[in-house]
């Protein structure tokens, strides 16, 4: 399977500090906040995988990531000359995309805990897989509905009045399908490819698959200063409390194999003296003892 990264959008809400370096780019505690997604994509064994940003960003994230070698991966940046919607990502990565499912995640989504998503990747066949998240405020989101069976029946973007508490993350799978899906979509009344409405037709089609995501799960959007703010204390609490990194993408690298430990240590040596190599120097250390 593949990974595509959407890095794009204006990120309006977040000014000024858009202004100079996309949202994608902010920190989230100690590292920018595209490491987090990222990780998400190795640690469910996704290492070819395409990043779409804007013009003026894409320099910025090839710089910071290179051609995904460090982390045991391949990057193929591609641009999107303006926010037209998320789906949008499938037209622009369909040469990438080739004739393999492929795997989207938002930049700027932020997931925590267990194992939900390693398994939908892992048993992922055919159809699309996306999850649902219970939240506060759905209306913000796309929302999905169950019925007493627990299946999926309707999916609304941004209900006035939500007909369940459990959002959409920015989170997607889907099979070879998507590419003539996002082929055939017409903009929204709001001038945007939805994802939404590809979603609705996996769902039409009777092959969507909504897995919940349970209470021990965190789900975090760093789209809004509070919220960048609340993401950001957040990892900080687990990794001072545990002793581990979220969103550390050497680290997830090496646990999935695509990093051998040699290679990681050849990483550390250009990374410069600080917290973050002292932690991979970590890594390596519990390694050679296990
Ligand atoms: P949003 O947070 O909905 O939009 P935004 O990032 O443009 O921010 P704002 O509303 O403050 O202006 O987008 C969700 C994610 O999807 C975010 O990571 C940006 C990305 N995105 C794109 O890359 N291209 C797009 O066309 C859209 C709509 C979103």
């Amino acid at each position: 399977m593949k990974g595509i990264i959407l890095a794009g959008g204006a990120g309006s809400r977040l000014y000024p500090l858009t202004m100079v370096a996309s949202k994608q780019l902010q920190p989230v505690y100690d590292k920018p906040m595209v490491y987090y997604p990222f990780t998400t994509l190795l640690e469910g064994g996704i290492r070819e995988i395409c990043l779409i940003s804007t013009p003026q960003d894409l320099p910025r994230f090839r710089q910071l990531l290179g051609d995904g070698s460090r982390f045991g991966a391949t990057i193929d940046y591609r641009e999107q000359a303006s926010p037209a919607g998320i789906a949008q990502a499938f037209r622009i990565a369909d040469t990438f995309i080739g004739t393999d499912a492929v795997s989207l995640i938002l930049g700027d989504n932020i997931f925590w805990g267990g194992d939900t998503f390693q398994r939908a990747f892992a048993e992922f066949t055919t159809g699309a897989t996306v999850f649902g998240y219970h939240v506060l405020d759905p209306e913000r989101y796309g929302v999905v509905e169950f019925d007493a069976a627990g299946k999926a029946v309707s999916i609304e973007e941004k209900p006035k009045q939500p007909r369940s508490n459990y959002a959409v993350p920015g989170l997607y799978i889907y099979d070879n399908e998507i590419v003539q899906i996002a082929r055939d979509l017409k903009p929204s009344a709001r001038g945007e490819l939805e994802i939404t409405d590809v979603n609705l037709e996996y769902l039409r089609r009777g092959t969507l698959r909504v897995f919940r995501l349970g209470r021990g799960f965190a789900w975090l959007d760093a789209g809004t200063s509070s919220s960048l703010h609340e993401a950001s204390a957040y990892v900080q609490t687990v990794e001072k409390r545990q002793g581990i990194k979220v969103g550390c993408p050497e680290e997830a690298a090496f646990r999935r194999g695509f990093l051998t430990l040699g290679q990681l240590e050849q990483v550390i040596t250009t990374i410069p003296n600080c917290e973050y190599r002292a932690y991979l120097e970590g890594v390596v250390a519990e390694a050679r003892v296990n």
